[in-house]
């Protein structure tokens, strides 16, 4: 797992989108960020980029393995001292309220059995003003050439339906965050595209066809054919896979009335 999300981080199409998705948020030097189910670290990474030296990013993750492996990865950072980790679920956050700037959680609610529990803490955090922000794939939207176009949708949609628990969660993000309460909800809707079957992509359709196989859907033979079938359309440069991330971002509003600026 922390090699898939490692080779994920690295993949020059998934550069773009994260950091697209954090442009979008946005996040700022000096300030305080929290990322919820952080994983192996990328985002985290790339966020204490964009706050510096006087800035600070918090990963959180329920998996200790990941936390240590993060905590690993991190360990030649040159903003290693800006990034702090703890092994805690998202619906039981460990910080006092209004602690972060913004509080982000990036490919994790598709994951998750109850995201308004998690959205919910991820709301508490935050200070009022601040930047509440979340980022799923849609795997509704997958978009793959393949000859045996019955097989894959079995394939795609059988295994994503077992796998997460909200498969269309990147939809849905927007109408979570309002349900929240966080106001001026705004949405970015990206595509990740590959067309040469590179690591990435190659990992996640073998991950696909192993799954199918232990999920009963295909048996090992026909999961082996169906990979063989996006060798020969790489071959011929017709290989083409696509799906969409959507990003939505959200601020606290203040407790009570807002005072304007001051009149005489
Ligand atoms: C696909 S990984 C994403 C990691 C990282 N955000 C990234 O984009 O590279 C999903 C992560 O969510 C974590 N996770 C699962 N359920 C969670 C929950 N209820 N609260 C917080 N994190 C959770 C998993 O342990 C895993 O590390």
């Amino acid at each position: 797992m922390v090699q898939s999300l490692e080779v994920r981080g690295r993949t020059p199409a998934q550069v773009r989108l994260r950091r697209r998705f954090l442009r979008f948020v946005p996040v700022r030097a000096g300030q305080r960020v929290l990322e919820v189910g952080c994983g192996s670290g990328v985002v985290v990474r790339d966020l204490a980029a964009l706050v510096g030296p006087r800035g600070e990013v918090v990963g959180i993750d329920p998996s200790r393995s990941m936390v240590e492996a993060a905590r690993a990865l991190a360990r030649t950072h040159a903003l290693r001292r800006r990034m702090r980790w703890r092994v805690a679920p998202g619906a039981s956050l460990p910080f006092a309220g209004g602690r972060f700037d913004a509080t982000l959680a990036v490919t994790v609610l598709l994951h998750v059995a109850d995201p308004e529990a998690v959205v919910r803490e991820m709301v508490r955090v935050t200070r009022p003003g601040g930047r509440v922000a979340v980022q799923d794939q849609d795997f509704g939207t997958v978009a793959v050439t393949h000859p045996d176009r019955a097989s894959t949708e079995r394939i795609m949609w059988g295994v994503a339906t077992r796998m997460y628990e909200e498969p269309h969660s990147g939809r849905r993000l927007p109408a979570l965050l309002r349900a929240a309460g966080l106001e001026g909800v705004r949405l970015l809707t990206d595509v990740f595209q590959d067309t040469t079957l590179e690591p990435f992509a190659k990992s996640f359709l073998e991950r696909r066809a192993a799954n199918a196989v232990s999920f009963g859907i295909v048996d090992a033979p026909a999961a082996q054919k169906w990979l063989d079938g996006f060798t020969e359309l790489v071959a011929l440069g017709d290989f083409v896979l696509t799906f969409n991330y959507y990003g939505a971002v959200g601020v606290k509003p203040h407790a009570g009335p807002r005072r304007g600026p001051a009149t005489r």
